[in-house]
């Protein structure tokens, strides 16, 4: 069979929001991938979804999915505190792996992942979707070419802010709700030293497990990345000091009844920034927004950035038109058949696990 005409036979673990508003929907119109089972430990809700998406093999749970020879490879979006369970139970069986954030709610868990993926053989995504955004990838490459040259001066500086907001911004997607009651997630995985304020946690960890993945990302940073000072309330809103491959950053959370989303990244050199505004998630076929400033000479020191033109440009990320959670989706089964590395990698989604970790201790002085 020639490379074209290599397909992945995926099946996809949890019928819930995620999957129907989101996953189902890509993974059932991507080339290269036939969407050929569902598991939902819910039945009536899992029968009403793989109808709708005709897929079809339904099973009762994510389990059944893995034992399936047929099946090369498995998405998964659960309960945070279940999906890294159910993730590792599918790479012990040698699926390939697609998985949600966060990845699991301890490094412990994390490493038992990353044994599984070892010992199975299946390779393991994390579904980092802001770093499949056209607009981010923008920034990275940006953020790289000021660095390789020096045209802008040193890298000073890194802001990542996030008030949350509607993430949803009214978007008419359907979905099947269940009066089945949701399975209860198991709390075996959490951290030795987490013994109160759970909840909290996760729901920190769930949230801004994005915006240091993606700062790491725009640095190319991989493990070089230590918390420094965390000034954190009980729901989480507060700022985080870290450094990154060397650079200082700020992780600054909150919440803000705001009708749109209010997440972005903002990166400082000497000589100007480059500023990442991200979209509420579900609008499809939008990109992050992207800003470049220069300075140029003559405002603090006239001569650092000789004969530059003080500049702002907006420049639109290519492709235009098009939505961070379906490239990822293609990546996956691109990469899959290309047997070439994913761009969030589980092994390095690790650092972030270990991250919010040392934010919590801090946190609770524990
Ligand atoms: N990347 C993002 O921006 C983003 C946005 C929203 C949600 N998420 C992630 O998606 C995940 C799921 O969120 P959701 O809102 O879809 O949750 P959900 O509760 O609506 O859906 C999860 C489904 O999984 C099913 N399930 C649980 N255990 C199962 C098992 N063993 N086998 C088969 N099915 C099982 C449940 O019955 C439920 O229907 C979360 O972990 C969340 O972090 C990510």
């Amino acid at each position: 069979m020639s490379a074209a005409e290599r397909r992945i036979r995926l099946g996809y673990v949890g019928a819930g929001r995620q999957a129907q508003q989101v996953h189902l929907p890509n993974f059932a119109s991507i080339e290269g991938c036939d969407l050929a089972g569902l598991a939902e430990v819910r039945p009536s809700l899992g029968r009403e979804v793989a109808d709708r998406f005709r897929i079809p093999e339904l099973y009762p749970d994510h389990r059944a999915l893995a034992a399936d020879r047929r099946i090369d490879a498995i998405a998964v979006s659960a309960p945070f505190e279940l999906q890294g369970e159910i993730a590792r139970d599918c790479l012990e069986r040698g699926k390939h792996v697609f998985m949600e954030k966060p990845m699991a709610i301890s490094l412990a868990q994390a490493d038992r992942i990353l044994d599984a993926s070892r010992r199975g053989g299946g390779r393991l995504m994390i579904a980092y979707m802001k770093r499949y955004d056209a607009g981010n990838i923008l920034v990275r490459d940006v953020v790289r070419q000021w660095r390789r040259s020096g045209e802008a001066g040193a890298l000073r500086y890194v802001r990542a802010h996030g008030f949350r907001g509607d993430f949803q911004v009214g978007v008419d997607a359907i979905v099947s709700r269940s009066a089945e009651a949701p399975p209860l997630a198991p709390n075996t995985n959490f951290p030795e030293w987490l013994t109160r304020d759970r909840t909290a946690y996760v729901d920190y960890l769930q949230q801004y497990t994005h915006n240091i993945n993606l700062v790491r990302y725009f640095l190319d940073a991989a493990g070089d990345a230590q918390i420094e000072h965390v000034d954190l309330d009980d729901d989480g809103s507060g700022i985080v000091i870290l450094r990154v491959a060397g650079v200082r950053c700020v992780l600054e959370t909150g919440r803000l009844a705001y009708h749109r989303w209010d997440e972005h990244v903002q990166v400082y050199f000497d000589g100007g920034w480059i500023l990442t505004w991200a979209p509420p998630l579900l609008v499809r076929n939008t990109t992050a927004e992207v800003e470049i400033y220069r300075g140029g000479a003559g405002v603090l020191d006239s001569t650092r950035f000789p004969g530059v033109q003080h500049s702002v440009s907006r420049p639109i990320p290519e492709p235009r038109g098009s939505w961070a959670y379906r490239r990822e989706a293609e990546h996956f089964i691109e990469r899959l058949l290309s047997g070439e590395p994913f761009d969030s990698e589980g092994a390095d989604t690790r650092t972030d696990v270990r991250l919010f970790e040392e934010i919590y201790r801090r946190r609770l002085g524990v």
